[in-house]
């Protein structure tokens, strides 16, 4: 290789791996997570499916502490869908299992780091139990402000879009809107938690690569960012690299960016 050559090839392989220094990430909001993979953890380590879950179910606290450290304000995670109650009644269980004494056991963490626990979904069809799980987690963290946690639990993407247009269609009917008064604001406000701002960054691991009925309204300008790690396995050094990758993307929004404004 010339010198010249080589100047070139090492500018090119500099730009390539070119690691970004912590204090220029751009840090996203809203940050929500697929978690998924716990089951194919598990198999690997021949262990029964719900050790997978366990695992997953430990590694969202290691996910509040590793967001907390970068001041991200809202993290949404995906911990049991609409289309979950498909599975094996065995599985289904254990995860309503977790759900119940997750947010009692991890309490005194969650309140040391001063996360707020909100959960989104089909909440008022789930089991008596839970839904009391739910409120007590939610009134015992309201006063936490360092960050919030937001647990999508019985959650559907078009469920909730269907329930917010069965809001407004009740508000038309009772003649509190007219019909031509539903604006795509009016819309958001009918959805589970209008307050939230929509999520910025969507990450999934496991190496499956599609959002699975996921914040299908909120998530219509997230970036995206796939993993093959596993999701029990998903640490510091995979949010890192997803924050990364986010630093580098130009959100347009259906714009221009600056530089093809001008
Ligand atoms: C998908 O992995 C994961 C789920 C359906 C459940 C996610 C739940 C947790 C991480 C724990 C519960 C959370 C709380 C808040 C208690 P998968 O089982 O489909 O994995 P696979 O694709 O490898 O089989």
């Amino acid at each position: 290789m010339s010198s010249n050559e080589e100047a070139r090839f090492s500018l090119f392989s500099k730009k390539k791996t070119q690691k970004i220094d912590k204090a220029d990430l751009k840090i996203p909001v809203h940050l929500a997570v697929i978690m998924d993979g716990n089951g194919r953890w598990a198999k690997k380590r021949m262990l029964p499916r719900s050790a997978g879950h366990r695992a997953g179910a430990d590694n969202l606290k290691n996910l509040c502490k590793n967001c907390g450290h970068y001041g991200i304000k809202y993290v949404t995670v995906y911990a049991f869908s609409t289309e979950n109650w498909s599975r094996p009644e065995s599985e289904v269980h254990t995860l309503m299992e977790l759900f119940v004494e997750y947010f009692d056991r991890y309490d005194p963490e969650l309140e040391q780091e001063g996360i707020r626990v909100r959960f989104t979904g089909d909440i008022k069809s789930l089991p008596e139990n839970i839904q009391a799980v739910c409120k007590r987690a939610e009134e015992g963290s309201k006063h936490r402000t360092r960050m919030t946690l937001i647990v999508a639990f019985n959650y559907g993407g078009r469920r909730e879009i269907v329930q917010a247009a069965q809001k407004l269609a009740q508000q038309v009917k009772e003649g509190k809107i007219k019909e031509e008064e539903i604006t795509e604001e009016l819309f958001a406000q009918n959805l589970y938690l209008p307050d939230v701002p929509d999520p910025d960054l969507i990450i999934r691991p496991s190496g499956e690569e599609r959002t699975s009925n996921f914040l299908v309204w909120e998530g219509a300008y997230s970036e995206l960012w796939f993993s093959d790690v596993l999701w029990p396995d998903f640490g510091m050094k995979e949010l890192t690299e997803a924050l990364e990758a986010y630093t580098k993307r130009d959100r347009r929004f259906g714009g221009l960016t600056k530089e093809k404004k001008e």
